[in-house]
């Protein structure tokens, strides 16, 4: 067996932008990337385009983008982007990767970013169209189900609305489990459906980890076929815009279990571990009233 996985780590993305009760400074974060790349993280989702009144904290977007791309010139490092105006303003800070996210759900995709589902194509086309050597993914949020929907049982769902994607020259799909919802029974039988349906179309998984089930899923994700998987240091994360949503699988339990079973991650545990909670020091002593709880 090929025991090789990918795991990238969405922290200073998905992790910082939940962190709302202060502005955390550039070099801190920059800090904590190096700290990560130098535990073994190769893979980054690290900072957001998007507009600064819907999420404050990731204001630096370009500024840190600058810095991450002339310290780390070989990695695998992206951002997110919403909308072409976003693409832009990561393509001119240099950015030639970034990922695009749509919900699943129409009604967190109102919520999430202000879109029909329409409009979101529209969006994605258009990005395509203006940047043709720009590698996007797409991020499908509320994949499993939805904080107003509820849960998402039927997979065929999920491929019809990936259709106008796929044709629009989707490469690479990260289905996202925005709040947690999904089971390792769901995930497989998804997972088995895409592939059937799109077998050229690269797929990634990002579980967070409200009923404890992130792990799990994330096995499921790998028994069906998935080696690229997406997690937080310190389970740090959540959507704002998800009620109720809590935080993201943790990047120490993933690489603990992962290594433990013979997979190679290429991170050190017992340096990530350290890293995790110089992060829950800095987030708890500086920025946040809430108690951050890091496994020994
Ligand atoms: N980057 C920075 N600013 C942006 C932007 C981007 N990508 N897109 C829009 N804006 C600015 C506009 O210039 C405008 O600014 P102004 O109020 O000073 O004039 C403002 O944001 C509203 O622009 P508009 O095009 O009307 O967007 P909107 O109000 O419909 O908001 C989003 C749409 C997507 C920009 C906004 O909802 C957003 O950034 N959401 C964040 C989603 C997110 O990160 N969720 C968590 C991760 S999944
Ligand atoms: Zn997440």
């Amino acid at each position: 067996m090929d025991n090789k996985v990918e795991i990238i780590e969405v922290g200073p993305r998905d992790g910082f932008q939940s962190v709302t009760c202060a502005h955390i400074p550039l070099q801190e974060k920059l800090e904590l990337i190096g700290d990560l790349v130098s535990v073994g993280v190769r893979h980054m989702e690290f900072t957001s385009f998007v507009s600064p009144k819907a999420i404050p904290q990731l204001a630096d977007a370009g500024e840190i983008t600058k810095a991450v791309l002339e310290t780390y010139p070989d990695l695998d490092m992206f951002a997110l982007v919403p909308n072409l105006r976003g693409a832009k303003n990561a393509y001119e800070s240099g950015l030639q990767k970034v990922c695009y996210v749509v919900s699943l759900s129409a009604s967190h995709n109102q919520a999430n970013i202000n879109r029909t589902h329409e409009q979101s194509l529209a969006s994605f086309r258009e990005i395509k169209d203006t940047y043709p050597d720009m590698e996007i993914i797409v991020d499908l949020a509320t994949a499993f189900g939805c904080p107003f929907e509820g849960k998402y049982r039927d997979p065929y769902r999920v491929k019809e609305f990936l259709k106008d994607y796929v044709e629009a020259g989707m490469k690479t799909c990260c289905l996202c489990d925005t709040i947690g919802i999904a089971d390792p029974a769901q995930v497989k039988g998804l997972i088995a459906v895409l592939q059937e349906a799109y077998p050229d179309l690269g797929l990634m998984v990002h579980f967070h980890d409200t009923r404890g089930s992130g792990l799990a899923n994330s096995l499921a994700a790998i028994e069906a076929g998935v080696v690229r998987l997406q997690s937080a240091l310190g389970g740090l994360g959540g959507c704002p815009f998800a009620p109720g949503a809590s935080g993201n699988l943790s990047t120490e339990d993933l690489v603990w279990v992962l290594e433990e079973m013979g997979y190679e991650t290429g991170i050190c545990f017992h340096e990530l571990l350290k890293t995790a909670k110089k992060q829950a020091g800095m987030i708890q002593g500086n920025y946040s009233g809430h108690q951050i709880h890091i496994r020994d």
